[in-house]
């Protein structure tokens, strides 16, 4: 593990650093995991400071408005959709990627919305996801060791010395790539591509085209005839604007702090500090500890934060997070991303649950089933079994249902391309059909077809769970 130079933590010191109160570079008093150690500092702080009198990219006002949408997942108004690809890169950086991750990322919001009969709040994981954690600080091919890959924003994937050092302008160029993939997600989401019928109509072409299509063509027919009924009413997208946009927000392991740091700003408005590299971030699995550098960060941004919760994870330590990061209880604060595993979904998730609802604590649950379930398949390649990750999901509705809490959302890593980096689902994907288009930076995602998919399974569950509380079936205009 990568421990960032700072501070000696002394033991006992944490809560009279606490009580002396935050600022966007307190968590540098704090033990830091999974952060690159730069050779060069100079240039380092000379990055930090260009970044800092740069722009934000999301306004505090947009952060709140999708806090109070959050607000309403945690109490089962709404369904979190979380999605995208696991790292960007600076290579994959094009329109049309954007685009078709885009496209997919509403079909499955359509699909959604229509069987749990109530909103989806589209966040993606793009925009600003470069920095990854690893559980590994080296990598060894042919013999040869090097520095792990820490994400484009951090050093360079080819397997050479000289790409593998951290280069601090990099936190530069994944600035002005985040900029320029929201103004394009900005404008497909406002300037009429986010059309309803427009979505509705690529997602007609997936059900045509599945090998699979008559699992999913009641579903995609009743949307049909309700969105014919609508036109029939005269509710379309000419006269109702609010089925031509969309409200799409971003999202992104807040991972690499001083680049965190730096794009963090008091909002005029409230006075508030907000983290305004996206509307949404996250603490990875890896780097949660109480009493260290990341919650120390998270702790002061007002924005709507994930935990991602993994098998290490207690109810007791979930709760002393909790107070930490939320200690006025906000709805709409924290979303808990579970990431367990199929095989160990059942073990852990209930307990958590439990000591959550002990404590009367309102938060968001998110499935993240792609973190627990990931395999070495016998080419070599990382992969996930898509019954496994569809076997998670399922498990996780079904606690819910058991504990008589909401499953509020799915976390999903995913492509709008057609690769082959997950195993299963309706192309049934082999292991040996894996080194076709396997393009990934870092984990396999759902390619398009697969995340649709999901988005079926998730919508049959989700039109259960909605018979089971027995809330009458409505039809959304989203
Ligand atoms: C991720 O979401 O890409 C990730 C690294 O997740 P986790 O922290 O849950 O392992
Ligand atoms: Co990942």
């Amino acid at each position: 593990m990568v421990t960032r130079p700072q501070s000696a933590s002394v033991p006992g010191a944490e809560a009279s650093r606490r009580a002396e109160g935050w600022r966007p570079d307190s968590w540098r008093f704090y033990p830091g995991l999974q952060m690159p150690d730069y050779p060069d500092k100079g240039a380092l702080a000379e990055v930090e400071t260009k970044l800092a009198s740069y722009p934000p990219l999301v306004f505090a006002g947009e952060a709140r408005r999708l806090k109070a949408e959050l607000a309403r997942v945690a109490k089962g108004e709404a369904f979190l959709l979380q999605g995208g690809d696991c790292a960007e890169s600076f290579d994959e950086h094009s329109a049309d990627n954007i685009r078709d991750f885009f496209r997919v990322f509403l079909q499955m919001a359509v699909v959604m919305t229509f069987a749990g009969g109530s909103p989806v709040v589209k966040v993606g994981r793009i925009a600003g996801q470069f920095a990854k954690p690893r559980s590994a600080d080296t990598e060894t091919v042919d013999g040869v060791t090097l520095p792990s890959y820490r994400g484009d924003i951090v050093n360079d994937i080819a397997f050479t010395e000289a790409a593998r050092v951290p280069d601090p302008r990099r936190q530069i160029e994944a600035y002005r790539q985040s900029a320029a993939t929201l103004n394009l997600l900005r404008a497909f989401a406002n300037g009429g591509y986010a059309n309803l019928e427009n979505a509705h109509q690529w997602m007609l072409g997936f059900v045509k085209d599945s090998p699979q299509s008559s699992r999913y063509q009641e579903l995609a027919d009743r949307i049909t005839q309700a969105l014919d009924f609508m036109r029939a009413c005269g509710i379309n997208p000419q006269s109702h604007p609010e089925m031509r946009t969309t409200d799409f927000f971003t999202s992104h392991e807040a991972l690499l702090l001083g680049y965190e740091q730096a794009m963090t700003r008091v909002d005029s408005t409230s006075g508030d500090w907000y983290d305004t590299s996206g509307h949404l971030l996250w603490i990875g699995d890896r780097t949660r500890q109480a009493d260290h550098a990341h919650v120390e960060f998270f702790r002061g941004i007002r924005n709507p934060i994930g935990i991602k919760c993994g098998p290490s994870l207690s109810g007791e330590g979930l709760i002393r997070l909790l107070d930490i990061l939320q200690p006025d209880n906000e709805a709409g604060r924290i979303t808990l991303i579970c990431r367990f595993g199929a095989d160990k979904v059942g073990e852990h998730l209930p307990g958590l649950i439990r000591a959550v609802e002990k404590e009367g604590r309102a938060v968001v649950w998110s499935c993240d089933p792609m973190h627990g379930n990931t395999i070495k398949a016998a080419s070599g390649y990382k992969t996930r079994p898509f019954e496994r990750i569809q076997s998670e999901i399922r498990s996780f509705f079904d606690i819910h249902a058991a504990e008589g809490t909401f499953a509020g959302g799915v976390h999903l890593e995913m492509t709008g391309k057609n690769v082959t980096e997950c195993t299963g689902g309706a192309r049934a994907i082999s292991d040996e059909d894996l080194r076709d288009r396997y393009h990934t930076y870092c984990d396999p995602r759902l390619n398009a077809e697969q995340a649709i998919e999901t988005a079926f399974l998730v919508a049959e569950l989700l039109k259960r769970e909605r018979l089971a509380r027995g809330r009458p079936q409505v039809v959304a205009a989203e």
